[in-house]
């Protein structure tokens, strides 16, 4: 079987401190001291005064927040939860002003919208709110997700593949953006170069290549997308404040070495990730001595099964006990023990 190993460095800090605040006025409301909810998919809160206190530890990648009583919730493993089960990154199924972010079918963050957003529909903050006429939102700054509002009703999201950006026409086109495409809508005559603002091609589509240039417009001049010409004042094509450069997949077999957190100057060498992952092997494994990183096996799309790099939070380190997978204070781990003492 095919191992894909996805390296995916989590940003853990979201997962320590970085979690938002709970601010969901009603999941307290007439709830007794004490008695626990679920504030977010990887937030239980307790309830006092009738307002949510988020004091309880928040659950590690693989688990999530579960009602386990009427007055108790608990972190459980997801593939035992009945809610924030994730394929993609989708809105948090507690709270519609946050969208988790899901990594290889785990939760891994959650994200507060933007103040006057919610989250509508695979992970999208709608910023719909109040506006007027058709406006287009682009999510991310690869241009690979968009939305459109009309009349302030959020509509025609589109989200596109790795490597792939929004065309004008609403499909997605490999990025960068080929010159004089059909799918970006200027085919004829002068049009913008969507990865640079002062600069344009000529296309003639009986022409064979049907682009020429690019052109630069003469200086402190840019290209007008809505008049096809180089003008002062600045007034860009939407598309030209696309980042096209950064949309590169980051997957990859080898392995860097990391340092610890007892001994941060020291260099480990690290365990291997386990060599077969599929449905018998779905759990945790360790990735070197005294190292808060860890291997996750999870079952990815379908029946396919990936190698996902984990970390874990609030400076704990990953057992390497094998019957005993799971995140500890490093005082309980043998291996940090041993650093600790030769340095
Ligand atoms: C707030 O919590 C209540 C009770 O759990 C829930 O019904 C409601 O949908 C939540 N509000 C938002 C904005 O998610
Ligand atoms: C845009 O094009 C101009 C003119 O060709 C060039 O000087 C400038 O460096 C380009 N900007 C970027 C960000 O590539």
């Amino acid at each position: 079987m095919q191992l894909d190993i996805i390296m995916v460095l989590l940003l853990v800090a979201g997962l320590a401190s970085g979690l938002p605040p709970i601010g969901n006025a009603t999941l307290c409301l007439n709830v007794g001291n004490g008695e626990q909810r679920c504030g977010s998919c990887l937030q239980p809160v307790e309830c006092q005064g009738q307002a949510p206190n988020d004091i309880l530890n928040h659950c590690y990648p693989g688990t999530v927040c579960e009602q386990i009583k009427p007055n108790q919730v608990s972190c459980v493993p997801i593939a035992s939860a009945t809610a924030c089960q994730c394929t993609s990154d989708k809105c948090d199924d507690y709270d519609a002003q946050f969208t988790v972010t899901c990594d290889a079918s785990v939760i891994t963050d959650v994200v507060d919208c933007t103040a006057g957003e919610q989250c509508v529909e695979n992970g999208i903050c709608s910023a719909c709110a109040g506006t007027t006429g058709t406006v287009d939102f682009f999510v991310d700054q690869q241009c690979r997700s968009r939305y459109r509002c009309n009349g302030g009703v959020f509509y025609d999201a589109v989200n596109c593949a790795e490597g792939e950006y929004v065309s004008k026409d609403g499909t997605c086109s490999q990025a960068p953006p080929t010159p004089c495409a059909e799918a970006d809508k200027c085919t004829v005559g002068f049009c913008p170069d969507l990865t640079n603002c002062t600069r344009y091609y000529i296309c003639d589509p009986n022409q064979e290549p049907s682009a020429t240039g690019p052109f630069s417009c003469p200086s402190n001049q840019c290209f007008d997308y809505n008049t096809n010409t180089c003008g002062p004042g600045c007034n860009c094509d939407p598309w030209t404040d696309c980042d096209f450069t950064s949309a590169v997949v980051t997957t990859s077999t080898s392995t860097t070495s990391a340092s610890t957190t007892i001994a941060s100057t020291t260099t480990v060498s690290l365990y291997t990730p386990p060599p077969n992952c599929d449905a018998s092997s779905v759990g945790n494994f360790p990735y070197g001595p005294c190292d808060p990183h860890y291997w996750a096996c999870r079952q990815g799309s379908g029946t396919s099964y990936v190698v996902v790099e984990m970390q874990c939070p609030n400076g704990l380190v990953f057992s390497t006990n094998l019957d005993y997978p799971y995140c500890v204070d490093p005082s309980e781990e043998p291996t940090c023990l041993a650093y600790a003492a030769e340095h």
